[in-house]
C-alpha cells in the first residue's frame, strides 16, 4: 500500500491578515515587526486589520521534514492551515507538486493533517477511526456513486454484528488491508477494536498519525502532536514519526515550539517570529551559525548569552570588565564598526573557568545546577548591579560553589557578533 508519493510544497510571498474584531485583539500582535530583520516591505495594511504572517517564502523539498519553530502567537498553526486550505490566504501562492492550489478546497489538496487535539471520534472504535477517511472516498470525493453508496450502507450496517459476519465489498476488502497495514506501522494492531476513552494519550496519538497515514497524502501536516504527551512518551513517539516519515518519504511540515524536536526531527528548520521568516537552514547550521540575534537565542538551551561591548579596530573588543583581541578573521567584517557598540554572543559552553586576566570576565556564582553529566551556572558580572545574568556549562567534575568568584574567558573561534540596531549576525567569510 505504501506507495512513495512526494511532492514539493512552495510558498510564494504569503501574506496573512484577520479582520481584528476588537482593538483588545490588535495589541496582541503589533502591526511594526521588531527590528530585527531590516528592510522588511510592509505590506499595506488595511484599517482594522492584524497581519499575521508576511512574506512568507519557503520552499520545502521532495520528501523534505521541514520543521517550523517559534513563539506562541507568531504564525505557525495560521500558516499550516493556510497550506491546508483552511484559511483563506490575503495574498501569495501556495503550490502542491505542480498545481497551484490557492483555490483548491482543503480535500482536493491531497494533505493529511494532524491537530494537536487529535480530534478522534469518540464513538468509533479505533479501526473505524482509521479507516473513516478512506472509506468517505478522500481523493476528492469522486467515488461518491450508488454502489459506494450501497457498500457503505451494508457494510456500516453488519459491522454490529460479529466479525465473520460483516459485509466486505471490493472497496471495504482495500480499506481493511490499508487499515491494518497502518495499524502494524505503528503498533497499534491490538488496539483496533477499542474506542477512544479506552486508549492512553500516546495510544490516541498513534491512532491520530495513523489516519492521517493511512490516506498516503502528498503531504503531511503536524501541528504539535506531541504537546500533550509526557516526556518520555513524547521521546518515543517523536523517533517513531521521523522513522515513518524517512520510511513513506512523504513531504512533512511539523510544527512545534519545543526545540529539542525541532534540532532532532527536521531536515532543516524555518525559525519563525512574529510572522516572518526568520531563517532556514539544517538544525546544526542554526546552532552554529545563527543569522539573527532571536535565532540565536531561540536554537540552544540553555540560549545564548549577549553581551553589549565597543569595537575597537584593527580587532579589539572592550567591556567595563574585560578586554581581548579578537582572532584576524574578524576584521573585515567588523572594520565598519570601528568605536561602535556590538553585540557579543556565546554559548554556555563556549566559556572556560580560566585564571584572573585583564582579558577575562570576572563573575560571582548565583546557581549551580548539577545535572550529573554536566553542570550549569548561573552567575553575574562582578560589580554590576543590573547586569543579565549569564548561564556556563562546566565539565560535571569540576565543583563550584554559590558566591564564588570565578574568571571566564571566550573560546576564540566561537564567538557570535550581531548589529545592536538590526539584530542580524555579522559573519566573516
Ligand atoms: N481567526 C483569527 N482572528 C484573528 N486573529 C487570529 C485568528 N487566528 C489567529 N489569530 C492571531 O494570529 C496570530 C498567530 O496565531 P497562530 O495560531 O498562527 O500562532 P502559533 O504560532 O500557532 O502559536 P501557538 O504556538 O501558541 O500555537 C496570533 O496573534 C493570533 O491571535
Ligand atoms: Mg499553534
Amino acid at each position: 500500500m505504501i506507495k512513495k508519493l512526494v511532492a514539493q510544497v512552495v510558498l510564494e510571498n504569503i501574506y496573512k491578515s484577520f479582520l481584528s474584531v476588537a482593538k483588545a485583539e490588535k495589541a496582541k500582535f503589533p502591526a511594526v515587526a521588531q527590528p530585527l530583520i531590516a528592510a522588511v516591505e510592509e505590506m499595506p495594511q488595511a484599517v482594522n486589520s492584524i497581519n499575521v504572517l508576511r512574506r512568507i517564502d519557503l520552499a520545502v523539498e521532495d520528501g523534505e521534514f521541514m520543521v517550523l519553530v517559534g513563539p506562541s502567537g507568531c504564525g505557525k498553526s495560521t500558516l499550516l492551515r493556510l497550506i491546508a486550505g483552511l484559511e483563506e490566504m490575503t495574498g501569495g501562492n501556495i503550490w502542491i507538486g505542480d498545481t497551484l492550489v490557492n483555490n483548491l478546497p482543503p480535500k482536493a489538496r491531497d494533505i493529511a493533517m494532524v491537530f494537536q487535539n487529535y480530534a478522534l471520534y469518540p464513538h468509533m472504535t479505533v479501526y473505524d477511526n482509521i479507516a473513516f477517511g478512506l472509506r468517505r472516498g478522500a481523493r476528492g470525493g469522486q467515488e461518491k456513486n450508488l454502489s459506494t453508496w450501497a457498500e457503505n450502507t451494508l457494510g456500516g450496517m453488519t459491522r454490529l454484528l460479529p466479525a465473520p459476519l460483516h459485509y466486505k465489498g471490493d472497496r471495504e476488502q482495500e480499506v481493511d488491508k490499508r487499515v491494518k497495514n497502518v495499524a502494524s506501522l505503528l503498533q497499534i494492531e491490538a488496539l483496533l477494536n477499542r474506542l477512544p476513552k479506552q486508549l492512553s494519550g500516546g495510544q490516541k496519538q498513534r491512532v491520530a498519525l495513523g489516519r492521517a497515514i493511512s490516506r498516503n497524502p502528498q503531504v503531511f501536516l503536524m501541528d504539535e502532536p506531541l504537546s500533550n504527551l509526557d516526556a518520555k512518551l513524547r521521546a518515543e513517539t517523536r523517533a517513531q514519526i521521523v522513522k515513518l516519515q524517512r520510511q513513506l518519504g512523504t513531504t512533512t511540515i511539523y510544527v512545534t515550539h519545543d526545540q529539542t524536536e525541532a534540532m532532532t526531527m527536521g531536515t532543516r528548520i524555518a525559525v519563525m517570529n512574529l510572522g516572518q521568516l526568520q531563517q532556514v537552514a539544517r538544525p546544526l547550521e542554526l546552532y552554529n551559525r545563527p543569522a539573527t540575534q532571536f535565532v540565536a537565542e531561540f536554537i540552544g538551551s540553555p540560549p545564548m548569552n549577549f553581551l553589549e561591548v565597543e569595537f575597537q579596530s584593527p580587532l579589539v573588543i572592550s567591556h567595563p570588565l574585560f578586554r581581548f583581541t579578537l582572532p584576524e578573521v574578524w576584521q573585515l567584517a567588523l572594520s565598519k564598526y570601528d568605536r561602535q557598540p556590538l553585540i557579543l554572543g556565546i554559548r554556555p559552553e563556549h566559556f572556560e573557568l580560566d585564571k584572573a586576566s585583564s582579558n577575562n570576565l570576572p563573575v560571582q556564582v548565583d546557581l549551580v545546577e548539577a545535572l550529573g553529566n554536566e553542570t550549569y551556572l548561573s552567575v553575574s558580572p562582578t560589580n554590576s548591579t543590573n547586569a543579565a545574568s549569564i548561564q556556563v556549562r562546566i565539565p560535571p567534575h569540576r565543583s563550584v560553589s554559590l558566591q564564588e568568584q570565578l574568571w571566564l574567558s571566550f573560546t576564540p573561534d566561537k564567538l557570535h557578533f550581531f548589529d545592536p540596531d538590526t539584530g542580524k549576525a555579522i559573519w566573516y567569510d
